[in-house]
Parts: structure tokens; C-alpha cells; sequence
């Protein structure tokens, strides 16, 4: 079943029938690992890049925890059940899946506040240099914290902004630059930027890099050590599974971990939180970049994600990403392209991260037909639907069944309905 022109499993040149997609799903080498979430039956979620399945262990492991722990043994808890701890035991199991050692990472606070953090102590071992390097297709977030930061505390450095391509950004990079701060696989269209090239030209041009991971670990192998990174951010709530809000990564190289500082300097990351020292002293451990108590019912279940991913081989989650992204496309250009479907994501299997992004002027009506119809992806403004693919719990059916039910949504025009112009809040 292997293509000419790539290393995966969906047929280039033919159309693609039903039977294949069957054959697909009964090769998949991931196909059990379905069982171990739990989601409504005949949902198709395709929103895992956005926010993840739940692991079915999730409920009562987190019931009894709380039961044994919240109501039981209440506050000696933090101590008995090693919850003080989560943040770097459980970013200790994290760290093989990014490519990070022990005590190289943490799980806390969230992801723009992990960039705010990373970006100032970067800024601070690089104060001779006056640039920051990011690009235009960023996630807003990481935007609007560099602009903070430089307004509130370095007004004298600048924001240089690239488009979206490696070369562009590299041209930025000089001697006058300071940090460069990207995000690997682009929240918008799934393109995956050069980790390895891009850091180079940082280091060789003497300056820091941050990598905003949000749409990479846990849907790609990721080797930030390889890579040489210097400090990487990141959530968990997407295809780490932790749920809603769960605890962001902070990734610090460990030759970095002496001299980066962390400027939020609350309690927890005090040397010595219990020692009740007015004056500050931080921990010399990754533990400097905590800041005040964390939030342990979300702590709990990434650790049951953790899990699951702790069992996977990249190699084969990578291939399976690849394949179900390219049978959404080539689908959807079999199919849909009638109806000014746009597809916005790199064709080059290399270059695509575990999305797929479409256009259409309509794509808010669309999605929302789609949501209706028990297909789950997400909007981004002004016109993007966005398909998450997530390896673990996504067949190759649910990608056929996804693709038949757009087409008839497009075929009959459904999406007119006056219901699904109403904009909500969340998108
Ligand atoms: C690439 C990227 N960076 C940062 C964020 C912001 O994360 P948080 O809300 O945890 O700060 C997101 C959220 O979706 C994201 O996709």
C-alpha cells in the first residue's frame, strides 16, 4: 500500500476507496490504544490539537486521590503523596518525550506565563543585545507577552518580525539579536519550522532560543537536546491530554540552568520554601522557575496520560499522524474541492505537523454544521477550520466518515441555516 513519492501508507495516484481505509485500520500498530480514552460514542473528535481526549483511568484515579488525599489525609497530603513534588517528578517523565533530561524540565503555570518567565531570563543573559526575533504567524499570545515585556521592562530593545518561512527568520538573525522566540508547528496552518537549522543560526550569531512546543510534544518526536535548544515552553491540554487548564512545560537547558533567573520570584521558588526567609534565595534546581502553589487536580490527570505515552513508540504515532493527515487532505480534494475548500497545510508529510487547516469564507457556518453533526474540529479567524489528528484515538474511519460528512453538509447546503451563524465565544 506504500506510495511512490513518501514513506507512508496512502496511496498517491489512486482514489481512495473505502477498503483501503478498512485495511489501514487493521494494520494500525495503534489501534488498541483507542480503548484507553474515553469519548462519546459516534463523536468524531478531531480537536486533540486543541484540547486532548480524556484517558479513561482519569475519573477514579483522580476520585480516590482526592478521596484518600483532599478529604482524607488534607493538607499532610502534599507531603504523603509527593504532591508538592508533581510539578518536577511528573515534568521528569515528560522530559524523555521532548528529548530533555531530568531536571532539565517543569509542569507549571501556563504556557504564556512559562514564555514571560524564559523570555526575561533569556533577555537577562543577553543584555549587551537589543533584538528579539519572532514572526508574524505566532501565536498571539507569545506576541502580546514579548510586546509586555519590552514595553514594562525593556523599552529599549526591539521586536523584529518575520513571515513564516526559515530563511526569512534566519535573515533577521545578527550579531544585534538577542532571543529568537518561535513556535514549532504553526497554531494556524500546521507547518513544523526547521528546530534544528533555526537554533543554529541563533547560536551562531551568539543569541538564545525559545521554542513554544504547544502543537508538538505528544503528537511528534521532539529532540531538544539534539537540537542544542536553550529553553522550550509549551501546553498540556493538547495532545499531552491533561485537560482543561492543565500545568504548561518549562524546558531549561541544563547549561543554562545556573545562570537563567527567574523574575517572578514567589515562595515555591525560593531554595527553601518552608524556611520562611523574607529575604529571597532561589532554589538552584529547575524548581527556581516555580512561582505559588500548584493546582493538583490537573496534575493528576496528565500523570495518567503520562501513562499511556510512556508506552508509545514516536516512530510508529509520527507515521500514523502523517498517514491520517494525508488521507484527510487527498479526501478532501477527491470530494470537497467543488465548494472553495482551501487546503492551507504543507503537503510535504516532513513539514506538517499533526493538523490539518482548511479555508472557505463560510468556515464559522461550516465548522458549525460540522459540530452539529458530531464532527468536532475548531475556527480560527478569519476563515480557517482546523482538524486535529491525533494519533491514539483517531482510525482512519473516522477520517473517511469525517470527509462523507462534510461533503454532504457542503452537498446540501445545510450550512446556511440561520443557527449556525450565531459566533460563540470560545471558537
Ligand atoms: C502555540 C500556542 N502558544 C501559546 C498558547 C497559550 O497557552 P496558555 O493559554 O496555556 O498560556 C497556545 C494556546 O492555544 C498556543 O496554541
Amino acid at each position: 500500500m506504500s506510495s511512490k513519492n513518501n514513506n507512508l501508507d496512502i496511496p498517491e495516484n489512486a482514489k481512495i476507496s473505502q477498503e483501503i481505509v478498512k485495511l489501514l485500520d487493521e494494520k494500525d500498530p495503534l489501534a488498541t490504544q483507542a480503548d484507553k480514552f474515553k469519548l462519546p460514542k459516534d463523536l468524531i473528535y478531531l480537536d486533540g490539537n486543541s484540547l486532548g481526549a480524556m484517558p479513561k483511568s482519569v475519573p477514579s484515579y483522580v476520585e480516590d486521590a482526592l478521596l484518600d488525599g483532599w478529604s482524607t489525609q488534607l493538607i499532610r497530603s502534599w507531603n504523603n503523596k509527593g504532591w508538592h513534588n508533581l510539578p518536577f517528578t511528573l515534568a521528569d517523565r515528560l522530559a524523555p518525550i521532548m528529548g530533555a533530561k531530568k531536571g532539565e524540565v517543569l509542569l507549571v503555570d501556563s504556557t504564556s506565563l512559562n514564555l514571560f518567565k524564559t523570555l526575561v531570563a533569556a533577555l537577562k543573559m543577553r543584555a549587551d543585545r537589543v533584538n528579539i526575533i519572532s514572526d508574524k504567524t505566532n501565536f498571539p499570545s507569545d506576541i502580546h507577552i514579548i510586546q509586555g515585556v519590552l514595553d514594562n521592562f525593556f523599552p529599549d530593545k526591539k521586536l523584529k518580525l518575520s513571515g513564516s518561512s526559515d530563511e526569512e527568520t534566519i535573515s533577521l538573525i545578527d550579531s544585534k539579536t538577542a532571543v529568537v522566540t518561535l513556535t514549532h508547528v504553526d497554531y494556524k496552518t500546521g507547518k513544523i519550522r526547521d528546530m534544528q537549522k533555526i537554533t543554529k543560526a541563533a547560536h551562531d550569531n551568539g543569541a538564545l532560543i525559545i521554542w513554544d512546543l504547544s502543537h508538538s510534544v505528544g503528537a511528534l518526536p521532539i529532540d531538544l537536546n539534539h537540537c542544542e535548544v536553550d529553553f522550550a515552553v509549551g501546553c498540556s491540554y493538547k495532545y499531552l491530554n491533561g485537560g482543561h487548564g492543565a500545568p504548561a512545560y518549562l524546558f531549561v537547558a541544563q547549561r543554562h540552568l545556573e545562570e537563567s533567573q527567574n523574575t517572578l520570584t514567589g515562595w515555591m521558588g525560593h531554595a527553601s520554601p518552608f524556611g520562611f526567609d523574607i529575604n529571597y534565595e532561589p532554589s538552584k534546581t529547575i524548581e527556581k522557575f516555580r512561582c505559588g502553589t500548584p493546582a493538583i487536580l490537573s496534575y493528576l490527570a496528565l500523570e495518567k496520560s503520562l501513562d499511556i505515552f510512556e508506552t508509545i513508540d514516536f516512530g510508529q504515532l509520527r507515521k500514523k499522524s502523517q498517514n491520517l493527515t494525508q488521507l484527510f487532505m487527498q479526501l478532501i480534494e477527491e470530494n470537497c474541492s467543488d465548494y472553495g475548500i482551501k487546503i492551507i497545510t504543507p503537503r510535504d508529510p516532513e513539514i506538517r505537523g499533526s493538523q490539518v487547516s482548511v479555508t472557505n469564507e463560510n468556515s464559522w457556518e461550516i465548522m458549525q454544521a460540522l459540530i452539529e453533526h458530531n464532527v468536532v474540529g475548531d475556527f480560527r479567524a478569519p476563515n480557517i477550520m482546523r482538524f486535529g489528528f491525533t494519533p491514539l484515538y483517531t482510525s482512519y474511519e473516522n477520517v473517511w466518515n469525517a470527509v462523507k460528512i462534510l461533503q454532504k453538509i457542503l452537498d446540501t447546503g445545510i450550512w446556511k441555516e440561520e443557527k449556525y451563524a450565531t459566533r460563540k465565544l470560545v471558537t
